[in-house]
């Protein structure tokens, strides 16, 4: 028999127990608030492998972050408009959305669209209408940079946000290179499995383009594991070579691998919404518990 706090007579706990456990932990975070960062974090999610979890990543931190107190914006710069899918906003073409924001049709203030999933959590979507703009942008003038002039410190605090996620289309086009610019740190997802590193030098380079030329600022701060499969050796080889090869910007929380992670875009939620209990949505919450850490000075490691 179990008590409501999910703990057996015996002092035991049981799995079904442990799970509400966690999910109270994700949805009542009253005594468990992330810290805002000592200044504003504006991140790019890139990686231009397809589907290693950029998009998942992107919502799911952000989510972790808003439901703990932290106001945080997504900006989907992919025209898939799959973050925005997941936040549950409105992304009918014709939206206000970043592509008019891109051209300089409307503003950050009037694209920024609320989550039903938390009043902290803000989303710019993603319409069809993306899908030329890298086309598009080529003959605009500034054509690299304004996702940067959109993204304006005034218009940012004007929505009171402390994260900034820019979730990255699958490529190393215009649309990526406004993401760099734009942003002070790069998150980079990879996916434990064979040919996760694949690629990554070519992504490597651009980032030390856009430095070099574009945004000096730029860092590569974060690097998340994904997908991480226990039952396979390769998984633990490739988290290996990723941390001897990147060192600290590695969160130590890993993503696992996990069906509810896959089906909460599909009712339309980040998966801390769809089963806070679960563990890919606990994994999610421990790696934005990480990155809020990080981003208060004199409390990193
Ligand atoms: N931890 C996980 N466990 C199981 N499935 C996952 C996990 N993370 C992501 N997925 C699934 O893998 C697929 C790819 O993930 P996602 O869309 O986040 O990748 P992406 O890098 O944004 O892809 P794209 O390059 O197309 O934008 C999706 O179907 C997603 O639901
Ligand atoms: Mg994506």
């Amino acid at each position: 028999m179990t008590t409501p706090a999910g703990q057996t007579e015996t002092g035991g706990s049981t799995p079904i127990g442990e799970e509400a456990l966690r999910a109270a932990k994700v949805l009542h975070p009253d005594e468990n608030f992330m810290p805002r960062p000592t200044k504003r974090r504006v991140l790019t999610v890139a990686n231009q492998k397809g589907g290693v979890g950029k998009t998942t990543s992107t919502v799911n931190l952000a989510a972790g972050l808003a439901l703990h107190g932290v106001k945080t914006l997504v900006i989907d710069l992919d025209p898939q408009g799959n973050a925005s899918t997941a936040v549950d906003v409105d992304h009918r073409s014709g939206t206000p959305s970043v592509y008019e924001m891109l051209i300089g049709e409307v503003s950050l203030v009037d694209a920024a669209q609320v989550s039903s999933q938390s009043e902290n959590l803000l989303c710019v979507p993603a319409t069809i209408d993306l899908a030329g703009a890298e086309i598009e942008l080529v003959s605009m003038q500034s054509r690299e940079s304004r996702l940067k002039e959109a993204l304006s410190a005034e218009a940012l605090d004007q929505l009171g946000v402390d994260y900034v996620f820019i979730d990255c289309p699958p490529s190393l086009g215009l649309l990526t290179v406004n993401a760099l610019v734009a942003a002070h740190e790069v998150l980079i997802p990879i996916q434990c499995e064979y040919y996760a590193l694949e690629g990554l030098g070519q992504l490597l380079s651009n980032i030390e383009l856009v430095q070099k030329h574009l945004n000096r600022t730029l860092s590569v701060s974060t690097i998340l594991l994904t997908m991480y499969d226990g039952r396979t050796k390769l998984a633990d080889q490739v988290t290996q070579e990723v941390k001897n090869h990147f060192g600290e910007v590695v969160l130590k929380t890993i993503i696992p691998r996990s069906v509810k992670v896959s089906e909460a875009p599909g009712y339309g939620q980040t998966v801390l919404a769809f089963d806070p209990g679960s563990r890919g949505a606990m994994s999610y919450l421990d790696a934005a518990r990480e990155l809020a850490e990080r981003g208060v000075e004199g409390k990193q490691e």
